[in-house]
């Protein structure tokens, strides 16, 4: 059985690892691995196959940036040569980037087999480009693999038919599960003079945040604050880094002693700052899953999440973009640590294995 795997962006590569690895257990199985190149950095691309022992990609669309309707249309032409040579039986989308949904539309119109890993997810504003990309590719997929029941719920209620939809857990969490030991002997603690301190781990992407100064500077107005009380990492995004340069905030930035800005870093050493952080601050999806399966408090700097698992049971808590507000959550967590939390249903490192299973029963 030939199934083609897609990755396109940083956060599609610690999904799609454990499932490449699964296959490989299967003689009959032949993954195909399709990069579009939609992050293409070595930071935010090259540094992640390597630290996830992903195998180079068979095919590498090198579409790189662009606007929505200019990335999304290179994905589409590019993916439907590889498709059309590869002859597969099945393509496998992880995540809500535009690689997932640009892929799927390529697939699905040729009749091709498609199946969305991280189906069902929503944060109900369709000002975000994701919503609008999981909207889409769950429209178009045969499997859908749900992460957490929320996902379910979601799914039935748009009409989708029970028979496609499968609660397999958070492959996301397999690869955090797989690699945690590894992470731990990372030296980025020390790397960083951080060993033995206290230190909130910062990260911020967004289009909602960073590309207008307003509501960016009222970003930096509420870290500026924090970092009176405890040292904060930001591992810069490629996107904020360019808005903040625009914008012309490197002074203020410099101004903040207790702020260090550093380049992205690789998935090893981001777990590690992760997982020893008194807090995150984070803008990401992925993120607010992780935290909740380190048992690490986390303030999500949105006003609605996608991930509402993370908030009902795990250590996340939305705070939106008000200064203030970012502000007092932040020292609340540094005087009473994290809430309690518990780890949800089937985030327990086998999900990969889930998924191939019902692969291998289900597809022709
Ligand atoms: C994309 C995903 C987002 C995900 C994020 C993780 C979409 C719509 N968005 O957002 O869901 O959370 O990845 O990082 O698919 N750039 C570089 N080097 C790179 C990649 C990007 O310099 O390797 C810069 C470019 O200036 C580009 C900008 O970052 O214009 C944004 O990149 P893009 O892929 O469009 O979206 P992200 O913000 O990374």
């Amino acid at each position: 059985m030939k199934i083609i795997n897609v990755v396109g962006a940083r956060p599609n590569f610690m999904k799609i690892a454990p499932i490449q690895r699964e296959m490989t257990k299967y003689d009959h199985l032949q993954p195909f691995l399709v990069h579009t190149g939609q992050h293409y950095d070595e930071k935010m691309s090259k540094l992640f196959f390597q630290d996830l022992e992903l195998p180079q990609p068979d095919a590498y669309l090198g579409v790189g940036s662009g606007t929505h309707a200019e990335q999304t249309a290179r994905i589409m032409v590019e993916f439907e040569k590889v498709l059309d040579q590869q002859k597969a039986d099945l393509i496998i989308v992880v995540g809500d980037v535009n690689s997932t949904a640009a892929c799927s539309l390529v697939a699905s119109k040729k009749g091709v087999k498609v199946a969305h890993v991280e189906a069902g997810l929503r944060s109900f504003d369709r000002t975000m480009p994701e919503e609008i990309n999981r909207i889409v590719t769950d429209a178009l997929s045969d499997y859908l693999f749900v992460s957490e029941k929320s996902g379910l719920e979601n799914l039935r209620k748009e009409g989708i038919p029970e028979h496609k939809i499968f609660f397999t857990g958070n492959v996301m969490i397999d690869s955090l599960v797989y690699y945690l030991n590894k992470a731990d002997k990372s030296s980025i603690l020390s790397d960083l003079r951080l060993d033995g301190y206290p230190y909130a781990l910062i990260t911020l992407h967004r289009p909602s945040n960073v590309d207008q100064k307003e509501s960016y500077q009222r970003l930096l107005d509420a870290f500026s604050k924090i970092q009176e009380r405890i040292k904060i990492i930001f591992p810069i995004h490629p996107r904020s880094r360019k808005m903040l340069n625009q914008f012309g905030f490197q002074h203020h930035i410099d101004s903040l002693k207790n702020l260090i800005l550093i380049d992205p870093i690789g998935y090893l050493d981001f777990i590690k700052l992760m997982s020893e952080a008194a807090l995150v601050l984070t803008d990401s999806g992925g993120i607010q899953e992780e935290t909740t399966y380190l048992g690490i408090p986390c303030l999500t700097m949105r006003e609605n999440t996608e991930r509402p698992v993370t908030v009902d049971i795990g250590t996340n808590f939305l705070v939106g973009s008000d200064p203030h507000k970012i502000v007092t959550e932040t020292n609340k967590i540094l005087i009473h640590g994290s809430k309690p939390s518990q780890v949800p249903e089937l985030w327990d490192g086998h999900t990969a294995e889930r998924i191939v299973s019902i692969i291998l029963g289900n597809v022709q």
